[in-house]
């Protein structure tokens, strides 16, 4: 069996040598632009060239080194005949959650405040937080929007969810598709978004939503930068109706030197870090379900390519 690893890593050999140890009997290939067709019958792939898909014509699954396939679905030759599998979970979504923790908590106990007053060595006390004023609500329940909306839910905010279909979950209000929009946005303060980047999702977080949550919204975004529209972020917090926003990720990444966002107070920006895909937890759930490939038995997470996640 050959298993081609294809993903920008300078140090290919730290996913090889897990592969290696998990499948002792697989040929595994580094992906290099320019090297003849390696015949894989697996690839693990990270926004792969289209290249690879042209030359590399006996795959029988394709594994994405992370949760979101948009940059695979942006190949026209993707392949429409074999499996595409997603990553699910493998140490991300409380990665995730704790990076939104981390966030919404800051926010609501006005930590930038107290450090402020540290530095001016001042002891002053504000009034407690009243977790009614802090409404959040989570675009998106996936795997990682469900782990972050239950970890918020644990914590006693009040949590609201939207994904395309109604979600059953503890602690949650779930509200469902077009029709439950307006109900999720003028319940929410805290805007968390982990939605997959599909057609129907790409700039759906523009000034007409942001104009629809509660006052001091708050907007949280560790989906895609494209979910969001820049200059509809920028006006919303020049009005005062989002007082903060959480940036993790970009429509270009490096966010460029240039981009406004850099130099927009209210913005928080890290440099998509929010969850890291961990090695050996992603090796260890591939290279299992290459077994099971294997031996004919079906695998989870498989992309719906026409439904875009
Ligand atoms: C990272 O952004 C991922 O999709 O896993």
């Amino acid at each position: 069996m050959k298993i081609l690893f294809a993903a920008y890593d300078p140090q290919p050999e730290r996913w090889t040598d897990l592969i290696a140890a998990q499948l002792p009997d697989a040929e595994i290939i580094v992906w290099q632009a320019g090297l003849p067709p390696t015949g894989a019958d697996y690839a693990l792939v990270w926004q792969p060239s289209e290249a690879l898909f042209e030359q590399e014509r006996s795959l029988r699954a394709v594994f994405n080194l992370g949760a979101g396939i948009d940059g695979l679905l942006r190949l026209p030759n993707l392949p429409r005949d074999i499996p595409v599998v997603r990553l699910e979970d493998a140490g991300m979504s409380v990665q995730m959650a704790e990076y939104v923790a981390y966030h919404v908590v800051g926010a609501s106990r006005d930590m930038d405040l107290y450090r402020q007053q540290q530095a001016e060595q001042r002891w002053k006390i504000h009034r407690p937080i009243k977790r009614s004023e802090w409404p959040v609500g989570v675009l998106g329940l996936g795997h990682i929007g469900k782990r972050v909306a239950r970890t918020l839910a644990a914590l006693d905010y009040p949590v609201h969810g939207w994904a395309r279909s109604e979600h059953a979950l503890d602690g949650v209000q779930s509200h469902a598709g077009q029709a439950g929009l307006d109900t999720f946005l003028s319940a929410t303060r805290v805007l968390i978004n982990t939605l997959p980047l599909t057609d129907d999702t790409r700039d759906l977080i523009d000034y007409r939503l942001l104009s629809r949550l509660q006052p001091n919204a708050v907007v949280i975004n560790v989906g895609r930068g494209e979910h969001l529209v820049d200059d509809d972020l920028i006006r919303a917090l020049a009005e005062g109706q989002v007082t903060r926003a959480v940036l993790d990720v970009f429509r270009q990444e490096p966010l460029p030197a240039d981009h406004p966002f850099w130099r927009t107070p209210g913005i928080t920006i890290t440099p998509h870090i929010s969850a890291r895909t961990l090695r050996d937890a992603t090796v260890e759930q591939i290279c299992t379900k290459i077994g099971a490939l294997e031996a004919g038995a079906p695998v989870s997470g498989v992309v719906d390519v026409q439904r875009g996640y």
